[in-house]
């Protein structure tokens, strides 16, 4: 059959509140343009994150109920860690509440003032908490990387020739190489299997522990099957493992490729460092079988790993971002290609010519979106990286408008009328107005700042 259907039925539902065009219009000015700002209940589409938005199955719930809310010891932690061990074998595996705060106890260890870390991309938490330790983050994505439109099956690599260059000049500086898979920063783009043991032998080369950002680690193994050659015939647990193969040490958000709703941890293979780790946990997040989580937490994480690798979900999953893809693509709006894992992203820049960088395309279509559609994405642009710490401001590499797809939660009638919402635009596009900034707060403006439509 060529129409993959969504591999699940539904049992429970939550009703989504319809919205006229007109009342979208008073919501979105009492927003100040912000889509932060809206509640959530009067968004028809959310795609603003597909972090902790899953829909879980029947034997999450069921895990739930499970839970053993014990102190120290609870067998929900073993089932746990036994399902994490099953895929990534590490050591030691730390619960945390969510991914940033196992970034934050890894370079609360490994980080520090002219320390410097390479990555392909650092996710904006992942560099704030580099940043937060006085420490540098850098990415070294490959070149294609860069190019919304350069069609390459693993846009998400890292440059191994700059990262090879760069632990010569600056090794003694490096405490660690890290790799995000996917790479979100850059569009949700995979990394090869070739690329990570690559990355991985070059870091031992120079002594230096290898740490992947695992967060979207079922869909990158679901590309390198689909993509890399002499992978198709591999299970997806196999080409997991084979991820994880000789790494040192992970950081993962639950909250994506685990099927929960909060959660996260920090896996380690060495001993010394593991113990350090533990013992900042304990001042920051909990004791170490629970971490900042309840027991049923972690009863779902363990119950949630088992699923996300089933294969007939994740080409579901992939297709979805295809299905879109393709029928954008159609209508002559460009993307970034090809699909990636877990979102797919708009050139704003590119399709509102007419609206300049300072005037921010992605916010314009994002709110556009919101008005037309009641959907809701999430501008990846000049409103969220390009006020400089010195205060001045500057257009960032690229305007994107991310539709991030919560997993397992939509349907291909949704993904029908996120398309028709877009066409209904392009016929309007030359007159989506840009905006300015009215009031913004120091940091991250993105989430607070008050915009007005300009003219
Ligand atoms: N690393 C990556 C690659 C991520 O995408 C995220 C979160 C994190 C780390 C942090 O995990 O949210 O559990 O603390 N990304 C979300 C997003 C927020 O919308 O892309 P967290």
């Amino acid at each position: 059959m060529k129409t993959i259907i969504e591999p699940f039925r539904i049992k429970s539902v939550e009703p989504i509140r319809m919205t006229s065009r007109a009342e979208r219009q008073v919501l979105l000015a009492a927003a100040h343009y912000n889509l932060f700002a809206l509640h959530s209940d009067d968004v028809i589409i959310d795609l603003l994150t597909d972090s902790g938005t899953s829909a879980m199955s029947t034997k999450q719930w069921a895990a739930i109920m499970l839970g053993d809310e014990s102190y120290a010891g609870s067998p929900s932690f073993q089932r746990f860690e036994a399902a994490v061990k099953n895929l990534m074998p590490f050591r030691h595996v730390i619960p945390t509440h969510q991914g940033r705060a196992a970034e934050a106890i890894l370079f609360h260890i490994l980080g520090g003032k002219g320390r410097k870390i390479p990555s392909n991309t650092h996710f904006d938490t992942t560099r704030a908490n580099i940043e937060a330790t006085g420490a540098e983050g850098v990415d070294l994505v490959i070149a294609e990387g860069h190019d919304p439109a350069a069609i390459h099956p693993f846009k998400g690599n890292i440059d191994i020739d700059r990262l090879e260059a760069f632990l010569d000049a600056e090794g003694d500086a490096v405490p660690c190489v890290m790799l995000t898979v996917t790479n979100n920063a850059g569009g949700g783009q995979p990394v090869s299997l070739a690329n990570i043991h690559a990355a991985r032998d070059l870091a031992h080369r120079f002594d230096k522990p290898f740490i992947i950002d695992g967060c979207r680690f079922a869909e990158n193994a679901w590309f390198i099957k689909i993509r890399e050659p002499g992978q198709g015939e591999r299970s997806v647990v196999d080409i997991v493992r084979a991820m994880f193969d000789g790494a040192d040490g992970m950081t993962m958000s639950a909250k994506k490729d685990a099927f929960a709703n909060i959660g996260g941890w920090l896996a380690l293979n060495d001993d010394a460092l593991a113990e350090r780790a533990r013992m900042r946990l304990i001042q920051t997040e909990g004791f170490p079988t629970y971490g900042g989580l309840a027991g049923r937490d972690l009863d779902a994480i363990a119950q949630g790993l088992a699923e996300i690798v089933d294969e007939d979900y994740l080409a579901y999953r992939v297709r979805t971002n295809d299905y879109i893809c393709d029928r954008l693509d159609a209508l002559g709006i460009p993307l970034v290609l090809p699909a990636g894992g877990h979102a797919v992203f708009v050139d704003a820049r590119n399709w509102l010519p007419h609206i300049p960088p300072l005037a921010y395309p992605g916010q314009a279509l994002a709110c556009a979106l919101y008005e037309e559609g009641g959907i809701r994405g999430c501008e990846i642009g000049t409103v969220m990286f390009g006020r400089a710490p010195d205060g001045s401001e500057h257009p960032a590499a690229m305007d994107l408008v991310r539709l991030a797809m919560p997993r397992r939660v939509y349907t291909q009638s949704h993904a029908d009328y996120i398309v028709e919402t877009f066409a209904e635009l392009a016929a309007r596009k030359d007159s989506l107005p840009g905006f300015r900034i009215v009031e913004e707060p120091k940091a991250l403006r993105h989430f607070t700042a008050k915009f007005a439509p300009l003219g």
